[in-house]
């Protein structure tokens, strides 16, 4: 297929290093431009272009890029395709982001999202840490393979970002509508606990809706507290021990 990444950083490099070794056609963009990742691309098997470029000709468009940079991207999918599937890998952190009054009062951050570029999206790759993305992919079929939730409202673009996410060495576990998304937002048990499909269910279906800002808010105190001293074992344990 013909991806289009926007976005190089941790999230969207490592896709593009991941899809372009499955046989798709990958261009990567960011905000500074082709130049800037020139060497990027080459190392991951990329193409770098600009975001243009990127959404022109694709079939699949992910966004990996900061939550409140959906804002400015409304113009860029003019260049799209009517038909072609947005992935959003994004998630909302306030201290990060800045507030956003929508998202704080209880919209699903991939809802504001899509709102943001004034197209469907599907929400996938949220709830995996870069690291886990890195190195915890495993082939289909391997006993206990991580897996991580696909949320959206239709049909043949969810079962294409399913169809991705397999490819990217992980179950993808269908978590329903993107209204139903906030299942799997920072904050919740499915968050980035690396959990094998059986136990990810149960973990989008624990989910408690008034808990999850709160429980995201105290997470990121204690990682910040921390200054960085936290391994990822330590970072993925503290995240399952929210359970509600
Ligand atoms: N890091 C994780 O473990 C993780 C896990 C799951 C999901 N996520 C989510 O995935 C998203 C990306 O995270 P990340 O860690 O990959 O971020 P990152 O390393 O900071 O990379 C962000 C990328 O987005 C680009 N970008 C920013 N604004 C842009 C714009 N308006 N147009 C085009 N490109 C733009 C940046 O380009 P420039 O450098 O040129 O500005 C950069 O390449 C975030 O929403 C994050 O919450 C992150």
């Amino acid at each position: 297929m013909k991806i289009g990444i926007i976005g190089a950083g941790n999230i969207g490099a490592r896709l593009a290093r991941k899809l372009a070794a499955s046989g798709h056609d990958v261009k990567l963009a960011n905000s500074k431009g082709p130049q800037s990742i020139r060497d990027l691309a080459e190392e991951v098997g990329a193409t770098p272009v600009t975001k243009e470029e990127a959404v022109a000709d694709a079939e699949v468009i992910i966004l990996a890029i900061p939550f409140a940079s959906h804002q400015g991207l409304t113009n860029l999918f003019g260049h799209a395709a009517p038909e072609v599937v947005v992935i959003d890998t994004s998630n909302y952190y306030p201290f990060r982001d800045g507030a956003i009054a929508e998202v704080d009062s209880g919209k699903p951050e991939s809802v504001w999202a899509q709102e943001q570029i004034g197209r469907p999206v599907v929400k996938a790759w949220n709830a995996v840490l870069a690291e886990t993305l890195e190195a915890g992919g495993k082939p289909a079929g391997t006993p206990g393979r991580l897996a991580i939730p696909v949320a959206g409202d239709d049909a043949k673009a969810t079962a294409t970002a399913r169809q991705l996410v397999d490819q990217t060495g992980f179950d993808a576990l269908d978590a329903g509508s993107l209204k139903d998304s906030w299942r799997q937002q920072p904050g919740t048990p499915a968050y980035c606990t690396e959990l094998a499909i059986g136990d990810l269910k149960l973990a989008v279906e624990a989910a408690k809706r008034d808990r999850a800002s709160r429980n995201r808010d105290a997470l990121m105190k204690e990682f910040a507290s921390a200054g960085g001293a936290l391994t990822h074992a330590q970072i993925v344990a503290r995240n399952r021990s929210v359970t509600a």
